[in-house]
């Protein structure tokens, strides 16, 4: 949730971690703040403030700030204590010797701030961090690793930790259990971050930290122990493959912009070296091993969070289409909380754009107890799902920063559809069959730009989005598998236009929501010319019927539906099983266009975050 940096090395300190930390923003932004230690006066300072970055920036250019190069830095999504400039990180101990900043949750922080404060310390802010740091303070009898040690071994929760102190100032101690941390290694400088994001500009030497890992940090070397401060060996860098201009908006006026437009290149990226023309097939190396665990599975378990639960759900559709396998999709959150039921022959698929969804590595780690082999989809390469998984594919769509979801979505359907494919081909699909889904996904980049490129699109979105945009409700319906696209495009209008927006399938609609329709009530359907179609043009006409305010996403060639609808967008035809990919792409934009029109903060919505390492 939170993101975290801290940096040591020849740079002034500040310039650093400040533009780190505008790399993370994405993870939380409603309050940040910066810790440092100043030479002249040997003394810890510490600057926050509720608010954007730009917030913390502007306190911080009031200031006269001191010679420093070594510091730590945090952008908060506040869990415990409202986002106030106190509950901001970082938190000091009581005589301000050391500082912290943290990304998780510390779930046993009562019980500890009564133990702490019966030893008299003295709380300042409302938040379970501070906790972390006070019980460092009573644990340390010089030696700082060893406090650290014996302090979160009496922390129950998550955390990614950096710690700065005046009794050790060049040292950076870092710690991870459950949440991101990686550490980048550049000459005479090192730099600790949630997310390669805030590293690169720095370097492409990359080490990550496992969970139970404690590293001290100093400018030329770093030490990594396990939580008894045994050596570990494992303190390998490795050469990460991003750069800055993927992490920059190239012009666009947002990321989620850039990142909608991105589709045709990042979508290329996802199939292109996969395609088997030989075989009719597609080749999934990241599977190779588990393929046949996959082909006898007695069931197949997908799991996800948000946007990646979407297309989840479109992965069932497909995978049993093609191969006859029952196929569960469950919200990550609820996984282990009840009893799935796993045997050594079930297959549990973990989704996530980020790799880092809490609730999702939940589910990961519960099936892995019980025994099931588990495969990931994940976009962040190296990511802590991405490790823990027996294997896995990539969706190689490039850094995603836009808090909502988009060439993520896009990337993950289409790795569902070549699995399945893939899958098929071993069971009943014949390799004409292969050939032609394999020129299918090649037509998918062109027909997205198709759709981006076209004036009469925009000009129906534009209209759409005039009509609307002071609307208080949105219904959003769909048929077979377009049904969780018409959830997906529910999902983008209320993250980032804060319109009430709910995703039905078409047909649901008589048992409930039809009773919601009036003329203020827009109705959006994705009725493409596919086997369905004339189900969906009943369904439209009884909200016409009702004085419903229709929009449709139709297929080009259908000349009749503007006959009996408000507004239509028209896109390209494909295969009905990758319809999701075009039929998605002008719900995205309406969310976009919607949210821009409120003059509302597209990239950082109220309340969100990217990527939600809590549970
Ligand atoms: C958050 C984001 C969503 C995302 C979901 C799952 O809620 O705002 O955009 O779909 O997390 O994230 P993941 O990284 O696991 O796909």
């Amino acid at each position: 949730m939170c993101g975290i940096v801290g940096y040591i090395g020849n740079q002034n300190v500040i310039g650093v971690i400040l533009e780190g930390l505008k790399r993370l923003e994405y993870r939380g932004y409603d309050s940040s703040g910066i810790s440092f230690y100043c030479e002249n006066d040997k003394k810890i300072e510490v600057i926050k403030k509720s608010g954007k970055i730009k917030d913390l920036v502007n306190e911080i250019d009031k200031r006269k700030l001191c010679k420093s190069h070594i510091g730590i830095a945090h952008t908060r999504w506040a869990t415990h204590g409202e986002p106030t400039d106190i509950n901001a990180h970082p938190h000091t101990d009581c005589t301000g010797n050391i500082a912290l900043v943290h990304n998780g949750i510390i779930e046993n922080y009562r019980t500890l701030k009564s133990f702490l404060l019966d030893k008299g310390h003295r709380f300042k802010s409302e938040t379970d961090t501070e906790v972390l740091v006070h019980l460092i303070e009573h644990f340390y009898k010089n030696d700082l690793l060893e406090a650290v040690k014996k302090s979160l071994k009496m922390v129950e929760g998550t955390y990614g930790i950096l710690l700065l102190s005046s009794y050790e100032p060049d040292t950076i101690i870092a710690a991870r259990k459950g949440s991101p941390l990686i550490i980048g290694k550049a000459d005479g400088q090192m730099i600790a971050a949630s997310d390669a994001s805030a590293i690169v500009s720095l370097t492409n030497q990359i080490l990550y930290m496992q969970d139970n890992d404690i590293a001290r940090i100093k400018k030329e070397s770093i030490e990594i122990y396990n939580i008894e401060l045994e050596k570990t060996s494992d303190s390998d860098f490795e050469q990460i493959d991003l750069t800055i201009s993927q992490i920059e908006k190239g012009g666009y006026s947002h990321f989620m912009e850039k990142e909608i437009f991105e589709q045709p290149e990042a979508l290329t990226n996802t199939f292109i070296g996969r395609i088997d023309f030989e075989n009719g097939t597609f080749r999934l190396n990241g599977i190779k091993e588990k393929f046949k665990d996959l082909l006898n599975a007695d069931r197949i378990i997908i799991t996800a969070c948000g946007t990646s639960w979407h297309s989840a759900l479109i992965g069932k559709y497909l995978i049993e289409k093609y191969t006859n396998i029952p196929v569960e999709v469950d919200y990550a959150s609820e996984f282990r909380y009840k009893n799935p039921i796993i045997t050594e022959k079930t297959v549990v698929i973990l989704v996530s754009q980020s790799g880092e969804t809490a609730d999702t590595l939940a589910a990961l780690r519960e099936s892995k107890n019980k025994g099931a082999t588990t495969i990931g989809i994940c976009n962040v390469v190296g990511s802590t799902i991405a490790r823990e998984t027996d294997c896995g594919i990539y969706t190689h769509v490039g850094p995603e920063i836009g808090v909502a979801s988009t060439k993520a979505f896009t990337a993950q359907v289409l790795v569902f559809f070549m699995l399945s494919v893939a899958l098929g081909r071993k069971k009943y699909l014949t390799f004409e069959d292969g050939i032609k889904f394999i020129k299918e996904i090649q037509s998918v980049p062109e027909k997205i730009k198709r759709i981006l490129g076209s004036q009469n699109v925009f000009k129906s979105l534009d209209s759409i989005v005039e009509t609307n945009y002071i609307k208080n409700n949105f219904l959003y319906l769909g048929r077979g598998i377009n049904f969780p696209v018409a959830l997906e495009g529910a999902l983008k209008l209320k993250e980032i236009s804060y319109i009430h927006a709910e995703g039905y399938p078409a047909a649901e609609m008589k048992h409930g929501p039809i009773a919601l329709i009036d003329e203020n009530m827009p109705v959006l359907f994705i009725s493409l010319k596919d086997s369905i179609y004339d189900k969906i043009i009943n369904n439209i006409k009884e909200i016409k019927a009702r004085k419903g305010y229709v929009i449709t996403i139709a297929s080009e060639d259908d000349t009749e539906i503007s006959k009996i609808v408000d507004k239509v967008i028209y896109i390209p035809k494909i295969i009905e099983d990758l319809s999701p990919l075009l039929s998605v792409i002008p719900l995205q934009l309406l969310a976009y266009k919607t949210a821009v029109k409120k003059g509302l903060d597209v990239d950082m919505p109220r309340n969100l975050a990217k990527s939600v390492t809590v549970e």
